[in-house]
């Protein structure tokens, strides 16, 4: 185990301003708070920061729609969305959002930086434009056929079907989302970054372990195809920022977005005088970066965010750190499709620590996708969370408030047995530190299960009858919650809350370095339930609240 200091920031991606934030969006956010936490238990620095990506057109559209200002419709959003993210025991340092002065600052400096050296070129170039919205289409506001697999309603830059990326104009059958009709060609000048002058950096870069081997391959992918130059211009109307010196051009949202992850930091360091921010971004800088995303913004990370970071000589990240994709009955969860379980109503049916510890115990640092299934969660919190883990502590607790006063006795009845659990915790540290969740809530429920099992045989209850050995019976009561704090030690990144009321049922934090140490002559609370359990019915409302 390592007991140098680090010092870490960890981004998740941005939601855009557009919509709620729902329980696909929580799985990346829950997976990067379980590292976060963890690792500020092992002593480390730790600084986790995400924003709303206010930006681009379908914000502007959705206003409109609204009848709101843009500038209203994000403020709304941000509120919302930070509520939701604190329902959940998300433990961002900060929550900010790209249309900020921060933002601005740093997108104009980064613009001149990549400018000045020569890595911005203008060119022509036609692009579907809605004649009745009097609007240049985003790719995502194209619908047609796949040029590659011919699927039909495929949006203008990739095909959902067959993953081929490919431009607007090679869909067959283009068509307006906004207005539903055929969208002309129109010419227009648009800036471009020159991301092949950047090809063999990249090309070192991606294969110097900062991806998993998968994300490696898929990076691949795109520079046999070729890089090209990228686009990073965007023709008013546009939400977003304007482009110094072009009276009707603004910058595309997906460059001043990852800019986003370094404005929402040096806005936490405007908050927090101790932090430096160029301590953290600088080339040279020591400490450690890692951006949580998911597998559909993979080439925006591992191509073009670390090609601008080297163009306007900042640090790159660490490592870029890819989750596959939450989905129900097989398909993603998003906006655009039905039954979207938004974190609202979620937190109106259920606690957060079930979804955190549902999702741990199906997280891996792999990128395939996640199928979330109610019954079998329902089923699994019962089962892990109430009658293993939390059963443990409230078997033995009984014993120890009624017989002893609510002191734990001075030795332990069995310390191998000790021993053992605290030996574990080498393989749980490796498993949390790789993001291995589900491998690490395994072997937690497999040392509950131990633990019982010695309960079980132990009998206290035989022995209380009896009234034969009170000693030995507070010993044995005595290793049960102890093992059981060992357990909820290694479980405190993942359930929040119920670590929380463990500390107080406790009467002592749970720390990750006193864990060698156990709780002995020690008096604790009077025990009361520290979890309830879920039912089924939870689910119907869930489902209620969903359709309407
Ligand atoms: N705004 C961009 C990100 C900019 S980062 C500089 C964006 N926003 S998003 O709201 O569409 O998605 C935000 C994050 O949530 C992404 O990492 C995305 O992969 C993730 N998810 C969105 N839907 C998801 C699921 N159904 N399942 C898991 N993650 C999902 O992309
Ligand atoms: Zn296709």
């Amino acid at each position: 185990m390592s007991s140098v200091l680090r010092k870490i920031l960890v981004t998740c991606a941005l939601p855009y301003s557009n919509g709620p934030i729902h329980i696909g969006h929580m799985l990346e956010h829950i997976q990067a708070d379980i590292w976060v936490r963890y690792h500020r238990m092992r002593g480390h620095e730790v600084w986790f920061i995400s924003a709303d990506d206010s930006h681009g057109t379908a914000i502007m559209l959705k206003s409109e729609d609204l009848g709101i200002s843009s500038n209203q419709l994000i403020k709304n959003v941000h509120k919302e969305h930070k509520k939701d993210f604190l329902n959940f025991k998300i433990s961002h340092d900060n929550y900010y959002s790209t249309h900020s002065l921060e933002n601005l600052y740093l997108l104009r400096k980064i613009f001149k930086s990549l400018d000045e050296k020569g890595f911005i070129q203008e060119k022509k170039s036609s692009q579907f434009y809605d004649d009745i919205k009097k609007l240049f289409l985003p790719d995502r506001f194209i619908k047609g056929t796949c040029p590659i697999c011919n699927s039909e309603n495929q949006y203008g830059d990739s095909c959902e079907n067959c993953s081929s990326t490919y431009e607007p104009i090679d869909l067959i059958n283009p068509v307006s989302v906004i207005s539903g009709r055929r969208p002309s060609l129109k010419n227009t000048k648009h800036l471009y970054f020159n991301l092949p002058y950047f090809s063999n950096m990249l090309k070192q870069w991606i294969h110097s372990g900062v991806l998993q081997k998968s994300v490696v391959k898929k990076t691949e992918e795109w520079f046999k195809k070729g890089l090209k130059s990228w686009g990073i211009s965007r023709d008013a109307p546009y939400f977003g920022f304007k482009i110094p010196k072009y009276s009707n051009k603004y910058f595309y949202v997906w460059l001043d977005a990852p800019i986003g992850y370094m404005s929402a930091f040096k806005n936490l360091c405007i908050k927090n005088k101790k932090i430096n921010f160029n301590e953290f971004w600088d080339i040279k800088s020591n400490c450690e970066l890692y951006h949580f995303i998911g597998k559909d913004i993979i080439y925006f990370h591992t191509l073009f965010w670390p090609a601008i970071l080297e163009a306007s000589s900042f640090r790159k990240p660490n490592a870029i750190f890819v989750h596959g994709h939450l989905t129900m009955n097989g398909l993603k969860l998003s906006k655009s499709r039905g039954a979207l379980i938004t974190a609202s109503n979620w937190i109106k049916c259920f606690d957060s620590d079930s979804l955190r510890y549902y999702y741990a115990s199906k997280l891996s640092n792999k990128i395939n996708d996640i199928e979330i299934n109610l019954q079998e969660f329902v089923h699994k919190i019962n089962s892990d969370i109430v009658n293993k883990l939390v059963n443990l502590a409230s078997r033995n607790a009984s014993f120890i408030d009624k017989l002893f006063n609510g002191y734990l006795s001075n030795k332990l009845e069995d310390n191998e047995l000790y021993q053992y659990f605290i030996n574990k915790s080498i393989n749980i540290a490796s498993f949390l530190e790789n993001r291995e969740f589900s491998l690490m809530v395994r072997e937690s429920m497999k040392l509950a299960d131990i633990a019982n099992q010695y309960i079980n045989e132990k009998k206290p209850w035989m022995i209380q009858k009896r009234n034969i050995n009170n000693n030995n019976l507070q010993q044995i009561c005595t290793m049960g919650i102890n093992l059981f704090r060992i357990i909820m030690i290694f479980l405190k990144p993942i359930l929040p809350d119920l670590a929380k009321k463990t500390e107080f049922f406790l009467i002592s934090k749970l720390n990750w370095n006193n864990i060698k140490k156990p709780l002995l002559s020690h008096k604790i609370n009077k025990y009361t339930p520290l979890y309830k359990r879920i039912s089924y019915k939870q689910i119907e409302k869930l489902i209620i609240l969903t359709e309407k």
